[in-house]
């Protein structure tokens, strides 16, 4: 199979889909890689290494979706890629069409195969190709917030951790799966003080003990929320419902309820957000005031650690991406159900269900498209 690898194009994002050491096992397994020239470049490495590895670097985004069966990127395509699109095409990345009606559009249209990473889903439930970006976005949140809180910045002059004699701040976490896991983790050794809400019980039997008790966590009620935002420094806004569009759980009336100067950090932006207040922020300008409230949303977190998330978000493609190189489209989606879940759009049909349900398109089932 002729594999893709096209330069990402959304605002700030410097990772790569692959890094060389999964280009070199992708050619000695018998594929052809297309790397457009620089595209590893913000995640440092160089046009160089993806040659050693066995690609062949191509100039330009037309010269490697024109060549390719199969493009592999990290984050959804952006508006002057989608003629770039044509039918037969597998396009393998996050695709979070959920908020995206124009972008599901373009997909139909071409009749390209959209198999997104975050519904790509193991048997027991487990997102393995969201899980890397979660892991790294979580850990950022706190770390962001820390920075927020700084007098410079407009933040309320707070440190996370406190000091002896001062109390820490207080970090409120909605959502407690892999990125409100990672970023209690992180609050917390920073010495803040951690609650995590949440309405899935096993989850949240699951946090006290793997955080030693270190971690205070509350069923996610209305109430409950808004009892822990009103005391917080720092809210974030962690949900997940697989392909559906965000759930609202922090409303407008909350919001106007928290501290002045407070933080929140809404990982849950890529979904349309969880915050009724927030709208989509970039690196550039990653922040605004609402409320008296700092709100931040930058759907591509992990983009300004872009070479720690490439290693880490190809070594958990690359199984996925081989498979469906060696099987080919149609054998891997009968042969591997977790490729199957990821599949958002075949052959002009939406084949998600919780997608089609976000966007009011009609769901066809999967099998149903593959026999069309
Ligand atoms: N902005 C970024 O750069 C970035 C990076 C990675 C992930 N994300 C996003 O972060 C979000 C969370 O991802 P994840 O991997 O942690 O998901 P996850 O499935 O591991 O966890 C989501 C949690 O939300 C909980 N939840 C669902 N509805 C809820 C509600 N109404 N109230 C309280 N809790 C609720 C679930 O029970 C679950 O524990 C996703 O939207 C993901 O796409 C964003």
């Amino acid at each position: 199979m002729i594999i893709g690898i096209p330069k990402e194009t959304k605002a700030d994002e410097n990772r790569v889909s692959l890094t060389p050491d999964k280009v070199d096992l992708l050619a000695k397994a018998g594929h052809t890689v297309v790397v457009e020239s620089g595209a590893g470049a913000g995640a440092d490495f160089k046009d160089a290494e993806y040659e050693a590895a066995g690609a062949i670097i191509a100039l330009g985004p037309e010269a490697v979706f024109d060549r390719s069966d199969m493009i592999v990127k990290v984050k959804e395509p952006q508006i002057q890629e989608y003629g770039l699109f044509r039918p037969g095409h597998i396009l393998f990345t996050f695709l979070h069409l959920a908020p995206e009606p124009d972008l599901t559009s373009a997909l139909l249209a071409s009749r390209v195969a959209g198999i997104a990473y975050e519904t790509v889903e193991e048997e027991n439930g487990g997102l393995p190709l969201l899980y890397p970006m979660s892991e790294r976005a979580g850990m950022l949140a706190p770390q962001i917030a820390t920075t927020l809180m700084q007098n410079q910045l407009g933040g309320p002059g707070r440190l996370i951790g406190g000091v002896p004699g001062v109390e820490p701040s207080r970090v409120v976490i909605i959502g407690g799966g892999t990125v409100g896991f990672n970023a209690a983790l992180m609050a917390n050794a920073l010495g803040a003080n951690v609650t995590i809400a949440d309405i899935n019980l096993d989850r949240l039997r699951y946090v006290s003990p793997a955080s030693s008790g270190a971690i205070d966590t509350a069923f996610a009620t209305p109430q409950t929320v808004l009892g822990l935002l009103q005391r917080a420094d720092i809210a974030v806004g962690a949900v997940l419902v697989p392909g559906a569009k965000a759930p609202r759980v922090i409303t407008s009336e909350m919001v106007q309820q928290m501290r002045a100067r407070s933080i929140i950090i809404d990982v849950a932006i890529d979904q349309g957000g969880s915050v009724e207040t927030i709208r989509p922020t970039s690196h550039h300008e990653p922040t605004f005031v609402m409320h008296g409230v700092t709100h931040y949303a930058v759907p591509n977190m992990p983009g300004i650690v872009a070479n720690t998330a490439s290693i880490s978000l190809s070594n958990a493609t690359y199984p996925y991406v081989l498979k469906l190189a060696n099987l080919g489209l149609h054998k891997a989606i009968q042969t591997e159900r977790p490729i199957a879940r990821g599949v958002n759009t075949l052959d002009g049909y939406v084949t998600h269900k919780a997608v089609a349900e976000a966007l009011r398109l009609e769901h066809v089932d999967l099998e149903e498209a593959l026999a069309a």
